[in-house]
């Protein structure tokens, strides 16, 4: 009788860490979120505003992927998972993006992903101003605003190009914990293309 029940035990033990492992597995791990062309593909483009339009394309699929897109929201909450759904709990940008008063970002969002709870984290979350907001816009109107001094914060393309590259902000895309998608390729080739753009003139996609 005792045996029997001891037997029991070690299979529920079994079963539960059967459960529990590709949770576990799925928190730690960010799901490929696809590739980038590298640049030395758009050598081939002769014409430079070509050259330019193609390789802001490229860079595109990673503007207008949701790891980007949920802190550029159009309104007043951020948005969450690759269906850009609303933020839950309600939560607001606040005066300063880092929230309402009562309900700041950092009472949830620490200083790195909390996988355990599936709380994405970086010291300085917050939302991007209104003023560059990218949902529901094209990759066009995107590209403009980014470039626009009364847009983007007083930003040359200097810093632009750095904030893109470097900014580690922004490198949260590529490591956003919790099985989420990560952001296509990685944000070095990300930023050279970037950095290939504004060489050949930066110019913006036409539509
Ligand atoms: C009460 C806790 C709480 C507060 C406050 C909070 N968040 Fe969140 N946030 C979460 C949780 C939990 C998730 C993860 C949801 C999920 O993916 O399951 C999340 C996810 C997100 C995501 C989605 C990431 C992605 O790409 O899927 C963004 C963006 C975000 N929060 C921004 C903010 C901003 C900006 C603020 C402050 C204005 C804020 N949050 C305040 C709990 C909070
Ligand atoms: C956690 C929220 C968050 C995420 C995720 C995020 N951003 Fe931002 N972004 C901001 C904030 C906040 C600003 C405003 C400047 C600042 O305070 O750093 C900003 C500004 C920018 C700017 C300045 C110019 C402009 O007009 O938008 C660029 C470019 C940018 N982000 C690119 C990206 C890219 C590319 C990604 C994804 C790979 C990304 N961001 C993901 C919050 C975020």
């Amino acid at each position: 009788m005792k045996k029997k029940k001891n037997i029991h035990a070690g299979w529920l033990v079994v079963a539960l860490l059967l459960l529990l492992a590709p949770v576990a597995a799925s928190a730690q791990e960010a799901a490929a979120g696809g590739t980038l062309k590298p640049v030395s593909e758009f050598d081939k483009i002769a014409d430079r505003q070509e050259r330019a339009i193609a390789l802001f394309n490229e860079a595109g699929k990673v503007i207008q992927s949701p790891r980007c897109l949920n802190c550029h929201p159009a309104g007043e909450r951020p948005t969450q998972g690759n269906a850009l759904s609303p933020h839950q709990p309600w939560v607001v940008r606040g005066n300063d993006g880092f929230g309402a008063a009562a309900m700041r970002c950092a009472t949830c969002h620490q200083a790195a992903n909390y996988d355990v709870a599936r709380v994405p984290g970086h010291p300085k979350w917050h939302l991007a101003p209104l003023s560059m907001a990218w949902q529901g816009r094209t990759l066009a109107q995107i590209c403009e605003q980014i470039k626009d001094k009364s847009r983007n914060d007083n930003m040359d393309m200097a810093k632009l190009v750095h904030h893109m590259a470097e900014d580690s902000l922004v490198g949260w895309a590529w490591q956003p914990g919790a099985g989420r998608t990560s952001a296509p390729g990685s944000q070095k080739e990300f930023g050279a293309l970037i950095r290939a753009w504004a060489d050949a003139g930066a110019f913006c996609p036409r539509t």
